[in-house]
């Protein structure tokens, strides 16, 4: 979604812009724009559409020294891709940046006359000229006044002409982290753009204003009172947000996943068992439920699939999983016996935060499995399982499904030991298969071109099918978003038993299948589907197990997968089917890690 940097401060704002609006161009963006404010108070605005590198190449035009300024990517919600629509937007003595949707734009526009003024089809625009209405001389004010009208979600970052060199800002939901450090006052709507300058930041609290001078952010509640900011450190450097030899962040991340599966499994293994003590977890979230709703978007909604699959014949309790974006205007049946599981890479997914939200009012205690340090949902849930990925840059999520999935693991396995499901050396024998996944995944990473090798058969394709059945169709499920969104190849996952219910009408030899069969109990059953999409001309990309015994002629290609617990294939395959995407995504010389349409981060509806 939307990127926002702001800067002020001794340096030469356009070169900072510039730099962290390159560093946010991974969360998806179609064009970007900066406001940059002269040294004669004039603001010189510069909008381009496309690529942040075309924005760059008009800046460079500019010879004038600016030490204060607003960038911004936009992601279009309201209005087309267009240079009017791109931010900054300027009404009378105010440019501004926005992300979010502010809801009620079409009321304010008729409450403040505003449709002769406005440039530009834009709810943010909006914004602009009712704050510019409300503004005599005190921006603090102004902005309070603003909020109190504006109804959706935001993050503004504000210049006021009266106010050289200052810059204002406000969030509702949607993310702002800000930094003061000798080299000037940075804010942004994430903390990759704040890395190169500062390790120390804090996440602006929602409904609270910051006023960045150049030496200094104050921070401000809405009866305008400064508070104290909370400040925190960065847990990765900088050699992480970059691509460090390799030619996408896509295929960095995926070579990342055992080291990060480390990072979250280790430290939380205590005499080989899992243990949430220095998360403080307490086992009694997990002893006193009698149902788990695993509850996320995308991805993570496809974890959430893997782990139910494994947890609730563990457990022999419910375990549901929903679409965030469904679940959150459900009226679901959970309360207080109920463990809500929230899986979020960002932590700021709106549908997942407003899910989580709900969840807690009907009385849920919320667990939430979230990469990113001190975003919203690790702030709101009652207790955060933080994965140890690092950051991750590529649209496509990786290593952060893989994490997620072994966090999921271990809490399976927690809940099983408390209650009672499983004994200490039971418990002691699933996290050794857990840790053994990690080198399965390491010998499937190095053959990555015998992977790159087998996707000549897909990329001239239009449509694929992923089937397996029990835990391999949930696995086939990320398998499928992950060449739709990065090689635009219309994917779909099936049960492979349902295939025969309908389905089987659209496979013919132009369609090939990706079929997985690793779970013992229903390997000679998917066999059989296997054979049945054969049987109408499929080519059968089948991935099993290094030792199942094969009839010949049921796969066109086989990928062997190492010999692990049938619960932990997962890892492995989650490999295989990443590098098949990844490769179809660079085998058609498509744009890896900013796929179209698509962000990294999803702040709005
Ligand atoms: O940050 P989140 O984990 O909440 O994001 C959820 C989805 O938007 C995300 O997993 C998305 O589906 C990925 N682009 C898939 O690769």
């Amino acid at each position: 979604m939307c990127g926002i940097i702001g800067y002020t401060g001794p340096l030469d704002s356009k070169k900072i812009l510039l730099n962290g609006l390159t560093q946010l161009e991974y969360r998806g963006y179609d064009s970007a724009g900066a406001a940059l404010c002269m040294e004669n108070s004039h603001i010189c605005l510069v909008r381009r559409t496309g690529k942040v590198a075309n924005l760059k190449e008009t800046m460079e035009r500019i010879t004038d020294v600016s030490h204060c300024g607003l960038g911004h990517t936009r992601w279009a919600t309201h209005g087309g891709v267009t240079t009017q629509n791109t931010h900054p937007h300027q009404a009378g003595k105010v440019t501004l940046v926005h992300n979010g949707i502010i809801e009620n734009y079409h009321q304010l526009t008729e409450q403040f006359h505003l449709e002769a003024k406005l440039h530009s089809e834009t709810d943010s625009e909006v914004a602009a000229w009712v704050l510019d209405s409300l503004y005599q001389g005190d921006p603090l004010e102004a902005i309070t006044r603003l909020v109190a009208l504006i109804k959706g979600s935001y993050s503004f970052c504000i210049m006021f002409e009266d106010y050289p060199g200052e810059i204002y800002a406000i969030r509702n939901v949607s993310p702002l982290v800000a930094a003061y450090t000798r080299s000037g006052s940075f804010v942004a709507s994430d903390l990759t753009a704040l890395i190169p300058y500062t390790r120390q930041y804090f996440v602006v609290p929602e409904d609270h204003i910051v006023r960045l001078t150049s030496y200094k952010v104050h921070l401000y509640n809405l009866q305008r009172h400064e508070e104290m900011p909370e400040l925190m450190e960065v847990n990765w450097n900088m050699d992480a947000a970059m691509k460090n030899g390799f030619p996408h962040f896509m295929l960095k991340e995926i070579h990342e996943q055992p080291e990060a599966l480390r990072n979250t499994i280790l430290p939380r293994l205590s005499k080989g068992l899992p243990d949430f003590t220095d998360d403080q977890i307490p086992d009694d979230i997990f002893t006193s439920c009698s149902q788990i709703h695993i509850v996320a978007c995308g991805t993570a909604m496809h974890a959430g699939m893997a782990a139910r699959s494994m947890m609730e014949p563990l457990l022999r309790i419910p375990v549901t999983v929903s679409v965030a974006s469904e679940f959150r205007y459900e009226e679901p049946l959970i309360g207080e016996d109920t463990l809500v599981i929230i899986i979020s890479q960002s932590g700021e997914t709106i549908d997942t935060l407003a899910a989580m939200r709900l969840a807690k009012n009907y009385g849920a205690a919320a667990l939430s499995v979230v990469n990113v340090k001190g975003s919203t949902i690790a702030r709101e849930s009652d207790y955060t399982l933080y994965t140890h990925a690092g950051p991750e840059i590529a649209v496509a999520s990786t290593k952060a499904y893989s994490v997620q999935l072994a966090a999921l693991y271990m809490i399976g396995c927690r809940m099983a030991l408390v209650r009672g499901k499983y004994s200490v050396p039971q418990a002691t024998e699933f996290m050794k298969k857990l840790l053994n996944a990690i080198p399965a995944m390491e010998s499937m990473i190095a053959q990555k071109d015998s992977i790159k090798a087998l996707v000549t058969h897909l990329i001239n394709k239009s449509d694929a099918f992923f089937i397996g059945r029990g835990l391999d169709y949930a696995f086939s499920l990320e398998g499928a978003l992950k060449l739709k969104e990065i090689s635009y190849i219309h994917a779909e996952a099936y049960a492979a038993g349902e295939l025969k219910h309908g389905t089987i009408a659209l496979i013919t030899e132009e369609v090939p299948v990706i079929a997985i069969a690793t779970q013992e109990k229903v390997f000679a059953k998917t066999i059989s589907n296997i054979r049945e999409v054969k049987a109408r001309g499929a080519f059968v990309i089948l991935i099993t197990r290094e030792d199942a015994v094969l009839d010949g002629g049921v796969a066109d290609i086989h990928i062997r997968i190492p010999k692990i617990g049938d619960r932990f294939t997962v890892f492995p395959i989650a490999v295989v089917l990443q590098l098949i995407a990844y490769y179809a995504s660079t085998g058609k010389d498509l744009d890896v890690d900013q796929p179209r349409n698509l962000a990294k981060s999803v702040t709005v509806e």
